[in-house]
């Protein structure tokens, strides 16, 4: 694995302020990396420091091997849209594309073409910014970090102000992006929202590390529990059966609440004991809970 991104011991503070707190994560080349925190856990900050806009108060940040600052064409490596950066409200999407072109010496052939990408080619790439509603000065930003066609986009929460088919198309975008080979740094503050997309996620609370690595592996929690349905007489021999293979059984009214054991061992137990089950399944908590449980362990640790 090739790492685009390196972040080693990062720390940035503002006066009192300790907005990252010796934050270490790579981003790996050619794949998508959710960037995850709750509000002000420092993502923007450490977007900046990777993208040069800020210095670190300690700790380096490598951008292809070299910081940011020693890329020899920037524009080409890195496009990043960030959350504070802003539009003229009086100049087209278009018109912004081509300032932006002129400024990094790009081909201005390439606004029509990053147009093209963010579906905003039309009428609409001509009308006044000022005018654009959420969803299309998120695509206008989009197509603004595309312009240098760079081998690694850096997204400060492009999900916000997106309605549901929106976020189906960043998430498309998004994809298709990392298919050609492109490296995706993308923050957000929704879990649900990158999970579906990253193959990576890096979670931070209070500016410091939480949890990094695959989302199948940090995004799906293990069961918490086995539901299990079964007429009252069968119930009680069940749990009775599971009791002893080891399992916590908590009893309601028509189901079980099983604990410590797998589900093939609470239906081999029904089968063993003649038992005709109505349901069998997984309790898992939701990936809000996991993040909010993630995040909220930090702030308690800090
Ligand atoms: N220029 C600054 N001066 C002082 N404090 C700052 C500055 N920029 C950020 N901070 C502080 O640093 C912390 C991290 O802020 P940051 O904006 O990086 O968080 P974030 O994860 O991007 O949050 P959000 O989800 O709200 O965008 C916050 O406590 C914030 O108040
Ligand atoms: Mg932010």
């Amino acid at each position: 694995m090739r790492a685009a991104i390196e972040v080693e011991h990062l720390t940035k503070r503002f006066g009192s302020v300790t907005a990252i707190d010796d934050l270490s994560f790579t981003v790996r080349e050619g794949a998508v990396t959710g960037f995850l925190g709750p509000n002000g856990a420092g993502k923007t900050t450490t977007l900046r420091i990777i993208l040069g806009l800020a210095s670190p108060t300690s700790g380096t940040v490598r951008v292809q091997g070299v910081p940011y600052a020693q890329l020899a064409e920037p524009a080409r490596v890195v496009g990043a849209s960030l959350e504070r950066a802003g539009f003229h409200p009086g100049r087209s999407g278009r018109n912004h594309l081509r300032a932006l072109c002129a400024m990094a010496r790009l081909p201005m052939s390439r606004v029509d073409e990053v147009l093209e990408l963010v579906d905003l080619a039309g009428p609409a790439a001509d009308r006044r910014v000022g005018g654009y509603s959420l969803g299309m000065r998120q695509r206008l930003h989009l197509a603004a970090a595309l312009l240098g066609d760079p081998a690694i986009l850096v997204l400060d929460e492009p999900a916000n102000g997106l309605d549901p088919q929106g976020i189906r198309w960043l998430r498309d975008t998004l994809r298709g992006l990392a298919r050609e080979g492109r490296t995706v740094l993308v923050s957000s503050h929704v879990l649900a929202e990158v999970a579906q997309t990253a193959d990576d996620v890096v979670v931070i609370a209070r500016g410091r590390l939480v949890d990094q690595g695959p989302v199948d592996r940090v995004g799906s929690p293990e069961p918490e529990a086995v539901i299990v349905r079964a007429a009252d007489d069968g119930l009680a021999r069940l749990a009775a059966a599971v009791e002893s293979a080891g399992g916590g059984v908590e009893r309601h009214e028509g189901w079980l609440r099983v604990t410590g054991v797998a589900a093939a061992t609470v239906g081999e137990a029904a089968l063993a004991q003649g038992v005709a089950l109505h349901a069998l399944y997984e309790q898992r908590a939701s990936l809000e809970e996991v993040f909010l449980r993630l995040t909220e362990g930090e702030g308690a640790a800090a």
